[in-house]
């Protein structure tokens, strides 16, 4: 697949992707002080069933695309301490799979109902602060010398 495809793909699911966690430390995390905790549950549940429904294969765009265009920054990627391009590239990647951990723990744990309000609230800004790392870096990497 050429390149431009790649990262339209990889640039759309990471824009739904990002907007799914911000949305739900931005928007929900407020919106829980205002709702009974009854009535919240309910519209949390629904939204991890949406969200479930759609976000693996998001994700496996957004991982496959990356992979793909990856494969051509292999020398950069081979040395990443020879050019802050390589350096940033590799801790972008880095914090990618770390987020693909988060992403696969909170599935597992909701899956054995281990899933906690105290782990979700982690999970959820951690998550939050590693986007917030890999945007930056994924447009500093070009523009730092
Ligand atoms: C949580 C997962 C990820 C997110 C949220 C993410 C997000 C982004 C964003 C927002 C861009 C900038 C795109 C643009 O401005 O057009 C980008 C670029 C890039 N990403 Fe990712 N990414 C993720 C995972 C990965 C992975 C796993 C790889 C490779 C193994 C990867 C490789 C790249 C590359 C090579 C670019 C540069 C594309 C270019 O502008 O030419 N990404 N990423």
């Amino acid at each position: 697949m050429s390149y431009p495809v790649l990262l339209t793909l990889h640039l759309f699911a990471a824009l739904i992707f990002i907007g799914t966690v911000f949305f739900e430390v931005l928007v929900l995390e407020r919106v829980r002080r205002m709702v009974p905790p009854d009535a919240m549950r309910v519209v949390e549940r629904a939204i991890g069933t949406r969200a479930r429904s759609f976000m693996p294969w998001v994700i496996l765009v957004l991982f496959g695309a990356g992979i793909g265009m990856a494969a051509h920054y292999g020398s950069a990627l081979a040395h990443p301490l020879t050019s802050l391009f390589g350096l940033l590239l590799t801790i972008k990647i880095v914090l990618a799979f770390s987020v693909l951990g988060h992403f696969i723990t909170a599935m597992v744990s909701m899956k054995r109902k281990t899933m906690t309000a105290r782990r979700s609230h982690f999970i959820h800004y951690s998550i939050f602060t590693h986007m917030v790392l890999i945007v930056l870096l994924a447009k500093w990497m070009f523009y730092l010398h």
